[in-house]
């Protein structure tokens, strides 16, 4: 005969020592599940004689009812402790100050929101944005944007070369976003407007010069893209992007080998304030290079060019950034001081549009 008080004594022991809900339930499924210790011997009533089940009858009914009372109130301890134990882990300060929100406290750099204005201009004007890597062949960098070999164009560019890879080719990090317009003509088929922000390499380093810079290039191709649609994009995109209603520009020849003719465009300006203002005075300030795509690089793309002709320009990013909203010294973009794009950064939720304001 089993000890009926030995079994109750043990279950309530380890009922008691259960941790967690899962031991609880191994324990009752052993006690008292299909083949659980306690319902075995209740199935052993139906073997005993009336008398017999008289008498363990009422010990085993009352052995089940207490266990499973036992087991129901450790469940509820066990709860009742979790419960205490979220809410003392879980507690809040409320006299602790707020902690802004990385909404409120994050900024948009400088480069980031004046590549977004310009970018917004030119999707205005039909472009889509295009790019490309920033480590390129000399093909793309120089040859195919009609840079003879040997030419002093090459050196003005002041170039980072990697050492030769296992094929002897030196590549270089792109001195300019122009291999971009090559790898784009290549790809696709005219009409092509697109604009090309992106990062760019010189060994160049003071107050206004970064090694890494960034540029935006423009370029479009059709059949009959002229000098005077590039003199309206231009001065449409000077015009939102400094947010002035008129402003006089200034287009000088110069040399690029990837266009014919090459202009440099000067835009109105006045020094004589504290800060430089644009639209209005009498003094101009270099802005952009650009000129009609040359007809050697419309062929290096696979382009006939009594078929197609275009425009192009490049300009630095960095420095109309520093223009446009007076930070002084280049440098500074690039020392990741939180405390530098706080003051001249933007706010993340202040998405740049030519609706609702490029730059408030
Ligand atoms: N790639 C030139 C530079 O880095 C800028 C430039 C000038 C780009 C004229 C053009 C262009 O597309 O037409 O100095």
């Amino acid at each position: 005969m089993t000890d009926l008080s030995a079994l109750e004594t043990r279950l309530a022991a380890e009922i008691d020592a259960a941790s967690d809900e899962a031991a609880l339930e191994t324990i009752r499924v052993a006690a008292l599940g299909k083949k659980g210790e306690i319902s075995e011997l209740l199935k052993g009533l139906g073997r005993m004689s009336p008398e017999e089940r008289r008498e363990e009858g009422p010990k085993l009914n009352g052995l089940r009812d207490r266990i499973a009372e036992r087991l129901a109130a450790r469940r509820e301890a066990l709860a009742d402790a979790a419960i205490a134990a979220r809410l003392t882990a879980e507690a809040v300060d409320v006299t602790l100050p707020v902690r802004s929100s990385p909404v409120s406290r994050g900024r948009i750099h400088p480069i980031s929101q004046v590549i977004d204005e310009i970018t917004a201009i030119f999707a205005d004007m039909g472009f889509s944005i295009a790019e490309g890597p920033d480590i390129e062949t000399d093909y793309y960098n120089f040859t195919a944007l009609n840079f003879p070999e040997g030419h002093p164009a090459r050196e003005m560019h002041d170039t980072f070369f990697l050492k030769p890879d296992a094929n002897g080719e030196r590549k270089v990090l792109r001195t300019h976003t122009s291999p971009v317009q090559i790898r784009t003509m290549q790809a696709q088929k005219p009409p092509i407007r697109i604009v090309i922000p992106g990062k760019t390499y010189r060994q160049d380093s003071d107050a206004t010069h970064s090694p890494m810079f960034h540029q935006v290039e423009g370029l479009v191709i059709d059949r009959t893209a002229n000098v005077a649609n590039m003199k309206w994009v231009l001065e449409e995109f000077c015009k939102a992007f400094f947010e002035v209603p008129s402003l006089k520009m200034r287009f000088r020849p110069s040399f690029f080998p990837f266009t014919e003719p090459s202009l440099e465009v000067d835009i109105q300006c006045d020094r004589s304030g504290s800060e430089i203002r644009f639209g209005e005075g009498t003094d101009w300030m270099e802005i952009l290079g650009c000129g009609m795509v040359h007809p050697n690089v419309l062929r290096n793309c696979g382009l006939d060019p009594d078929e197609y002709q275009g425009f192009a320009w490049g300009m630095g990013i960095d420095r109309i950034a520093m223009l446009k909203y007076g930070m002084p010294d280049l440098r500074a973009f690039f020392d990741a001081d939180v405390r530098w794009v706080e003051h001249y950064g933007f706010r993340p939720l202040d998405v740049p549009t030519l609706f609702g304001g490029l730059s408030s």
